[in-house]
């Protein structure tokens, strides 16, 4: 678990305007020597910042880096209201930011982690989640539910609209859908991956940990040995996002729908949902604990669970699973 030194940060945020900058200027700026910026930098280009060093001319970053910053979280939140504090865990790397806030203790706050870079970045069923330095957003956040778990059905669906919602305030809604439960796609390849993990529960309460990795700023991703097609915000639309600004959004959408989920339950949400549905109508197959079953997707029940119509006609309402289409190759 890393966290930048003062030092550092102050070199990243001036390298930020993609100038080049030499040695001897950044060391009286920051009032160390220049073999002291000669270090800072050597650190964070093995972190994996993209900075080049110019022979006689000094450091620039080869592409645009802006860091994840509370200050900028904070001004990007506004004067939105949360009814509880929120308390920022920024990393330059960790383990998983999911693993650091299941390991938190509680706390009246909501507690957000977020990380340039993840050394153990976790996906459902076990799966590696890909966390390469400062290009996406690895997003954890704890939530407390005065409620028992039984209440909580349809929380991921919920959580993958939330995203969607997200996504949708910075244009990005052509051609976006959600795979049951939270694999969020852009034209069948996945952008988005969601984790919900519980912490401690009692007959009265739920501690939940929802964690969100969002491939934002990689400019291709297809090269990459990930079992299945993945994509970024970079490559849908041509842009390079600023991370503070899309988490900030993420947090209050989060809010927002989650607090309407507890009112009113995920009924809601149904025909939002049924909107955006990729495996609606689809020949899928779906692993669970038990074995696998192989149907047609016919939306989800007031509960979020998925209905799956089988060749004999049976409808299966399935609370969790791995849903792959038939046409889809898994390697
Ligand atoms: C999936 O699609 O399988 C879920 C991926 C969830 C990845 C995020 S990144 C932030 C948080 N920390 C983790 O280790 N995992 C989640």
């Amino acid at each position: 678990m890393k966290k930048f030194t003062e030092t550092q940060l102050k070199l990243i945020k001036t390298l930020a305007d993609g100038q080049c900058h030499n040695g001897n200027d950044l060391g009286a700026l920051l009032k160390v020597s220049r073999t002291a910026i000669w270090k800072q930098i050597t650190h964070l280009i093995e972190l994996g910042l993209p900075i080049q060093a110019l022979p006689q001319q000094g450091y620039r970053l080869t592409t645009p880096f802006l860091i994840l910053e509370e200050e900028t979280l904070r001004r990007e939140l506004g004067c939105y209201d949360f009814l509880k504090p929120i308390h920022f865990h920024l990393f330059a790397s960790i383990d998983s930011t999911n693993r650091f806030l299941k390991d938190y203790p509680r706390s009246p706050g909501l507690e957000v982690c977020c990380a340039e870079l993840q050394t153990q970045g976790r996906g459902r069923f076990g799966r590696p989640w890909h966390s390469p330095f400062g290009e996406n957003i690895y997003f954890s956040s704890r939530w407390h539910f005065d409620c028992d778990l039984s209440h909580l059905s349809g929380l991921s669906l919920v959580v993958s609209l939330a995203v969607l919602s997200t996504l949708a305030q910075f244009g990005i809604r052509e051609q976006i859908r959600v795979k049951w439960p939270n694999d969020i796609l852009w034209q069948d390849k996945k952008l988005c991956g969601t984790l919900i993990e519980i912490v401690a529960e009692s007959n009265s309460s739920a501690d939940v940990v929802i964690g969100v990795g969002i491939n934002v700023n990689a400019i291709s991703m297809t090269h990459l040995q990930i079992d299945r097609p993945t994509c970024s915000l970079y490559e849908i639309t041509g842009k390079y996002f600023d991370r503070n600004s899309l988490i900030a959004r993420l947090i209050i959408q989060l809010n927002e729908l989650i607090n309407e989920f507890m009112v009113q339950g995920f009924v809601a949400f149904m025909s939002k949902w049924h909107e955006v549905d990729y495996l609606k109508g689809q020949t899928i197959t779906v692993k669970h604990p038990t074995g696998s079953i192989t149907g047609i997707a016919n939306g989800v029940d007031e509960k979020g669970q998925l209905l799956l119509v089988d060749a004999g006609g049976t409808c299966h309402a399935l609370s969790s699973g791995d849903a792959s289409l038939q046409r889809e190759t898994v390697y």
